[in-house]
This record gives C-alpha cells, structure tokens and sequence, in this order.
C-alpha cells in the first residue's frame, strides 16, 4: 500500500508538471485530489486495515495529499504568470506616447477688457452693480429723460418683448443701454434712507440690444459699462479727473484725453471723450481715421430730472454719468475690423486673444 502511494504520487506529480491550461489543471484536480481519486479511497479503506498499519498508511496519505496539494497551488500560480505575460505580451500598452492635449479654454476677449475696465475703476473706489436686461420702456427712456415720440430714441432702434398694448405706453423692450440701471441703483440707494440717500459710485456693466442692421461696424448686441457717481458737489472737474485718469490706467500713463461737446436727454451738459490715438500716438492714421484722436466714451453731468427720478434732491446733489463700449475698445487695440467677429463664435479669431 506504501508503494501504491508512492507511486500514484509521483505518477501525479509528473502529469502535473506537463499540465499547460486551466482546464486540464482542473480535470487534473478531480482525478487527483478529489472524492473519488485513489489518495481519497485510501483514506476510507484506513478503517478496514491491520490497526497497526493505519497510522503508517495514515500519515504517508497525509503527506501524499499535501504534496500534491502544495504542487497544485504553485502550479496553479506559475500557470496564471504565464497567461498575464502573454497578454501583457500581446496587449501592449505604449504607455511613454504623449496624451491628447486639452484644449484649454481662456476669456472672451470682450471678458478680457471688461475685466480690466472693472479693475481701473474698482481702484477707483467704484463698485459692480448688475442690472437687468430687460427692462420697461419706462425705465430704458422715459425716466432717463427721453419722452415717447423723443427723436433722440431714433438712435437707439428697440426690441419690443411686447406691443405695450396692455401697457399704455410702456411696452418691455430688452435694453438699449446700461443706462436704465442708473435709475434702478439710485432708487435702490435713496430707497434706504430717502431723507439722507448715501454716495453712489458704482460701473454698471452688461449687455445691450439693439434692432439694428448687423454690419462690421454694428451689431445687434454688444456690452457696455456705464458709470455712475452722486454725491454732494460732484463737478464736471471730478468727471473730467476720473475720467482722465481712467485712460491713463486703461490706455498709457502719458495718454492724452479731450473732451467734445455732444448731447444726450441724461445729461446737461454731455461730452463724448476722445483719447490721443494710441495706434499713431496722434499723427493720424486710419484706426484714428487721421485725426490723432479715438473717440471712446459718452459722459455728462446727470441732468436734474435723472437724479430726482432717482430719488435724489437735485438742489442738494450732483453727479456724473458716462457709457463705453469695450467691444469697441478692444476693437480699437486689437485693430479688429468687423464687429462681428466677436459673437461668431470661430476659433480662429477667439484663439487668437
Ligand atoms: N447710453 C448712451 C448710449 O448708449 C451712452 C452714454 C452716454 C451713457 C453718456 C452715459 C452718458 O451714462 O453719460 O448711447
């Protein structure tokens, strides 16, 4: 019997050793180890032999089954190294080959000069106030001075939302200029205390809207800051400084600036600003269209009926206002030429900012 196991141990672990899948080293398994192989037998017929015999016959059984048993595992794991070098093998993975690049997004250039806008005039001490883009004719006109039939609304071609059929004479348009967002701040700011309404210095940035042909030079939509300051004896001498002092942030320390003469029903009296080209440096070229200066703001002194609409006593105060186009200054900067190339949305003008 001791031969017998012997035997059917090395018998076993030979065909082991040949063993190449899984498959096999599970049949392998069954014949070998499981409960109707020969090892097993033994150990049932232990019961039925000489009783000195059993534990001799006993432990070599033991010592079969482990034998095998370990060989089974190791061999097991050399098989499973195998098959995972031969994938590796044959999957190969080149893991040293660069990555797709991401493609990373940056600011709009409209965003880009908005964003330095805000930051000149935050050292200023000026605030964000964010208005609505929709607004009441009330508010885009009438409050800011311009009656209905006003032919200064000539210049500002609407979007109506509605006919103002049910609303008499105020019809929702989408907003023309930033401009209706003076009134809604100023309320906003008397509101808190009507007797005594505090300071108001504030930039009013945000889209505006207009039923206009789009043509390189205009465009239906478009952004504008405005800027609003009210207080007690606020001159024109205090725009003028800000306002200076705003292209020289903005534009070069030595920029040179002048005002002209202009009308708006907001303000009394009003003023566009001109700024030395800064193409040129003022000899005259065709961004200035050979006149030296680039016309890049309107302005004025709030007219007394804008602060009272406002809430704001116009005996007691005064104050300034003015509106920019940063598409237009970054128009001017970049020599970009068609309007419409800030909202077409074509990378190859978007990825060159
Ligand atoms: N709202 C004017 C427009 O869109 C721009 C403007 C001019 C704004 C003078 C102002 C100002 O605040 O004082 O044409």
């Amino acid at each position: 019997m001791l031969d017998q196991l012997d035997q059917l141990e090395k018998t076993a672990l030979t065909e082991l050793k040949g063993i190449q899948d899984e498959d096999a080293l599970q049949r392998w398994k069954v014949s070998n180890l499981g409960r109707s192989s020969a090892l097993m037998k033994t150990f049932d017929q232990l019961g039925s032999l000489a009783k000195d015999q059993r534990p001799i016959i006993g432990r070599r059984a033991n010592e079969v089954k482990r034998a095998l048993e370990s060989a089974l595992e190791a061999h097991s794991e050399a098989l499973r190294q195998v098959s995972v070098e031969r994938s590796l093998a044959a999957e190969r993975l080149d893991i040293t080959l660069p990555g797709r690049p991401v493609v990373r997004g940056r600011l709009h250039p409209a965003t880009q000069t908005l964003k330095e806008i805000y930051k000149v005039f935050a050292e200023m001490g000026f605030q964000v106030y964010s208005s609505r883009e929709v607004e009441t004719d009330e508010y885009n006109f009438q409050l800011l001075n311009f009656p209905p039939h006003h032919p200064a609304r000539e210049m500002q071609d609407t979007f109506f939302i509605d006919s103002g059929a049910s609303r008499g004479d105020n019809p929702v348009v989408m907003r023309t200029h930033t401009s209706p967002g003076q009134i809604r701040a100023m309320r906003e700011f008397s509101a808190q205390n009507p007797e005594n309404p505090p300071p108001v210095r504030i930039i009013l940035p945000g889209m505006c809207f207009r039923y206009e042909q789009i043509t390189a030079r205009s465009e239906i939509q478009f952004n504008q800051v405005e800027g609003l300051a009210v207080g007690e004896h606020i001159t024109f001498g205090d725009l003028k400084g800000t306002l200076s002092d705003f292209a020289r942030r903005m534009f070069s320390q030595d920029v040179r600036s002048r005002f002209r003469a202009s009308h708006f029903p907001f303000t009394e009296p009003s003023a566009e600003m001109d700024i030395e080209c800064f193409v040129c440096g003022g000899q005259g070229c065709p961004v200035c269209k050979r006149t030296g200066w680039l016309e890049i703001l309107g302005c004025g002194m709030v007219h007394p009926v804008v602060l009272q609409n406002g809430g704001y006593d116009p005996s007691r105060f005064s104050g300034f206002a003015f509106g920019m186009g940063p598409e237009r200054i970054t128009m001017l900067r970049h020599r970009i030429e068609d309007i419409r190339a800030f909202w077409a949305n074509d990378m190859r003008f978007l990825e060159q900012f």
